[in-house]
C-alpha cells in the first residue's frame, strides 16, 4: 500500500514554537536568499517580534507536521506611517529538510486569509531575484511583479536584485477602507 502524506497543519505560533522557529530561520540567515540580517537573532528577538505583531493583530502561524514545526510565516506593518495602515508586507520560512514537500503553498494561503479577515487590503513581499522557490510559490497564490528593486542588497560578496511582489487582500483598492485601522487596535 502507498504511504499516505503526513497532513501539514496551520496554526498561530505560540512561545513554545520560538526555539523551532528560531533553528529554522537561523540556517537561512547564514545560507539562505530570504533574508538580508547579518546578525544572528536571539530567541528573545523572535518572542518580542512575536509578541508586538500580536498585540497588533498581525497573524504569526507555524506550519506543523507530525509534530514538528516545519514552517512560520507572519505579516507587519508594510510602513510606519499611519497613511499605509492598510497594507501588511509578510515573511515566510520553511525548515531546509522540509522545502519543496508543500509547505509552504499551505502556510501561505492562510497568512493571506488571516491577513483579510484582519481588515489589511494589500500584502506586500520583498523576494531575492534569484529565490525561485520564493517567487514561484509567491506567483501561485495570486502574488505579482511590481518592480525590480536593482542592486538594493550586497550579500555575500555580490550585490544583489530585490523583486518587489504585491497583492490585493479582499476589495483591495476598490472600496474606502473600514475604520479604525486594523493594525492600530490594541486588544
Ligand atoms: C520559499 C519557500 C517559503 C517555499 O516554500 P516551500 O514549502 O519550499 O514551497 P512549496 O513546496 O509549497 O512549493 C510552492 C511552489 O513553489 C515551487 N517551488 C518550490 N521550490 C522551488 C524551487 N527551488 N525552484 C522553483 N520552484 C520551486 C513549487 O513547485 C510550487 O509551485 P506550484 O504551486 O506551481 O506547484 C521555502 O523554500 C523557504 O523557506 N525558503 C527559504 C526562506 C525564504 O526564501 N523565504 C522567503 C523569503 S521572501
Amino acid at each position: 500500500m502507498l504511504d499516505q502524506p503526513v497532513a501539514i497543519t496551520v496554526r498561530p505560533s505560540s512561545e513554545m514554537d520560538v526555539p523551532a522557529m528560531l533553528a529554522i530561520y537561523t540556517y537561512y540567515a547564514q545560507f539562505g536568499l530570504g533574508d538580508y540580517q547579518a546578525e544572528p537573532l536571539r530567541p528573545d528577538d523572535i518572542k518580542r517580534r512575536r509578541k508586538a505583531m500580536l498585540n497588533r493583530r498581525l497573524p504569526h502561524l507555524v506550519a506543523e507536521q507530525a509534530g514538528l514545526v516545519v514552517g512560520y510565516a507572519y505579516a507587519v506593518p508594510f510602513l510606519k506611517r499611519p497613511a499605509y495602515r492598510y497594507a501588511v508586507k509578510h515573511s515566510i520560512y520553511v525548515h531546509k529538510d522540509h522545502v519543496r514537500s508543500g509547505v509552504g503553498r499551505r502556510l501561505l494561503p492562510v497568512l493571506i486569509d488571516a491577513c483579510a479577515q484582519a481588515g489589511f487590503r494589500q500584502m506586500v513581499c520583498y523576494i531575492d531575484s534569484v529565490n525561485a522557490a520564493s517567487l514561484r510559490l509567491h506567483e501561485s497564490v495570486g502574488f505579482e511583479r511590481s518592480g525590480v528593486l536593482r542592486s538594493v542588497g550586497f550579500k555575500f560578496g555580490h550585490w544583489t536584485d530585490t523583486v518587489l511582489m504585491q497583492r490585493a487582500l479582499g476589495p483591495g483598492g476598490a472600496t474606502p477602507p473600514s475604520d479604525p485601522a486594523p493594525e492600530i487596535e490594541k486588544s
